[in-house]
């Protein structure tokens, strides 16, 4: 019997807009914009100077977010060390937890105590990772979230050469008659969503161009 939140309630492509492309210094605006939009999900970067050469927001600033809005709230690890502190998400009730499949974690026992907390879990992939790692790893998860930049910062370029690994992982899953979800992450915009709609993306996150006001409207028609 599955506990935890599912992510097939989700329409069959969605746009995710990313917190960490709005306004450090007013989040409650970033959360209410994307509420205008009638948009269910937020994306939430963590990140531990570690694993990536930035930091961002830890559990009490998602405690604090999550007291003032319903949106589903999916926490992306970059850490070296992601089972420390995933019990400091759980408890703070985030939705959906990815980490990295470079990172220290035990993957197997990761994933099932994620699930056995009741919260949706993804394997995120950088994008020097052959996706064929994922592979053994897609019937133990929600979702498979793809890295079209490196990891840490907002406003990179996209990288064209994960289109081809989304599209085969894609593949297997249809092979395999799957439901998780496939996420792209980094450099995302109007044109490059179209890319990874076309390679077989559902997840579309963004945070630099859903949160300028000229990029948001094509990024956001596409994907209407
Ligand atoms: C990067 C983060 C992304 C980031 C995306 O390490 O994982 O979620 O917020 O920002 P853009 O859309 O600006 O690349
Ligand atoms: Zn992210």
């Amino acid at each position: 019997m599955i506990h935890w939140p599912s992510l097939k309630k989700f329409p069959k492509k969605l746009l995710v807009p990313s917190l960490l492309g709005g306004d450090h210094g007013n989040l409650l605006s970033s959360l209410k914009l994307i509420e205008s939009y009638q948009l269910p999900w937020v994306h939430v970067d963590i990140m531990d100077g570690h694993f990536v050469p930035n930091l961002s927001f830890g559990p009490q600033t998602i405690a604090a977010l999550k007291q003032h809005s319903f949106l589903f709230f999916d926490v992306h690890l970059m850490l070296e060390h992601p089972e420390t502190l995933v019990p400091y998400f759980i408890k703070v009730g985030v939705d959906l937890i990815s980490f990295h499949i470079e990172s220290q974690a035990p993957i197997a026992s990761t994933l099932q105590y994620i699930h056995d907390q009741y919260c949706a879990v993804g394997l995120a992939c950088n994008p020097d990772t052959p996706e064929e790692q994922l592979v053994p790893w897609l019937r133990q998860v929600d979702l498979i979230l793809f890295m079209t930049v490196q990891p840490g910062f907002c406003g990179q370029a996209f990288l064209n050469n994960v289109l081809p690994k989304i599209a085969r992982i894609a593949t297997v899953r249809q092979k395999g008659n799957s439901s998780f979800r496939i996420a792209v992450d980094g450099g995302i915009d109007a044109v490059s969503a179209e890319k990874c709609l076309a390679a077989g993306a559902d997840i579309i996150i963004s945070g630099t161009s859903f949160f300028d006001p000229v990029k948001r409207d094509p990024l956001q028609q596409l994907l209407s």
